[in-house]
């Protein structure tokens, strides 16, 4: 008997196809949203679930789980969705899909950093509108990118992604992790043994820490004043990391310039003020929204339930 895995979202194709040869998959073509009283009902008689960041695993959830179940094989790589103590507690066996979307993460915050910079929301809304009237050398005007110094908060392996390429664009590297990383790892990045001593040396301030209650709000209006004027901020990790009404506040005033932001507080019911903002650049979480990541975030997962069920210890084990 093939191990039933219970499958929350509509996955690739690739990855589904390569589901039903090992396992006796519940899939969800609809792609429904399923709340968690859902998803305790339908992973009856599972063996696992596959779920993503959409479904929250709470304490109470995870007691409410079928017996039967024995891993949650997450397709993300952050798990702050999952209750992991309570996880350990019962048993259940977590695991994520780390490396495998820091490229396509790292691409969208250079997207990000650039569309606040050179004002793309603007600039797309006036073309798009027919408001675009003329040429003139103070028509939109925006921050250039290339040689300034970018301060990375969360040296992991996205942030290190997102180093190399902003070298590409003469970047200074500036970051800040909970420890100093080898040599071979900064390959030159300037390291500031805590937040606030990283704020005074960022231009722009990219934001690529884990969610955890550490990192909840951290980038808050203390540390937003310590950012030199004029500075730009984005952030592809998790909306918890920044706390909206200071972001807000110092895109109004002017402390900052711009902001180009993937992930909210509450997505997809973000502040609304955001919107009201033209010096902000929205995107909907799509930092890992590529074909080739997403079948590789897919096969990672199903590499990890593999792992489960030959008894071997699955590779991307987090509780
Ligand atoms: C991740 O993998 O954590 C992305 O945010 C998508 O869930």
């Amino acid at each position: 008997m093939k191990p039933v895995v219970l499958v929350t979202r509509k996955l690739p194709d690739a990855v589904e196809d390569r589901l039903r040869q090992d396992y006796d998959p519940i899939l969800n073509p609809e792609d429904a949203l399923y709340s968690s009283e859902e998803i305790i009902e339908r992973a009856k008689g599972a063996d696992a679930i596959l779920p993503c960041h959409t479904e929250q695993f709470t304490a109470g959830v995870i007691a409410r789980l079928p017996e039967s179940v024995r891993a949650i094989a997450n397709f993300s790589v952050g798990y702050d969705h999952v209750d992991t103590e309570a996880a350990k507690a019962r048993g259940l066996i977590v695991t994520n899909t780390p490396e495998v979307l820091s490229d396509a993460t790292a691409e969208l915050t250079m997207m990000l950093m650039l569309g606040a910079a050179r004002r793309a929301s603007e600039g797309e809304r006036l073309v798009r509108t027919r408001e675009w009237k003329d040429w003139s050398p103070s028509f939109m005007v925006g921050t250039q990118v290339t040689g300034k110094r970018l301060g990375i908060l969360g040296f992991g392996r996205v942030g290190r992604v997102v180093a190399k390429r902003a070298r590409g664009f003469d970047m200074e590297i500036h970051y800040n992790d909970l420890q100093r990383m080898p040599p071979e790892l900064e390959e030159g990045a300037i390291y500031h043994e805590t937040p606030e001593d990283l704020m005074h040396h960022c231009d722009f301030l990219t934001l690529h820490c884990v969610a955890s209650p550490e990192t909840t709000k951290l980038l808050n209006a203390d540390l937003i004043a310590l950012l030199p004027d004029g500075a730009i901020v984005v952030n592809a990790s998790r909306g918890v990391v920044i706390d909206d009404d200071a972001l807000i506040a110092a895109l109004k005033s002017g402390k900052l310039t711009a902001a180009g932001l993937d992930v909210y507080n509450g997505e997809p019911n973000i502040n609304p003020e955001y919107r009201q903002l033209s010096n902000v650049f929205l995107m909907p979480h799509i930092g890992s929204a590529t074909k080739e990541t997403r079948d590789a975030m897919g096969f990672r997962a199903l590499d990890n339930l593999d792992a489960i069920f030959a008894g071997r210890e699955p590779r991307d084990r987090v509780a």
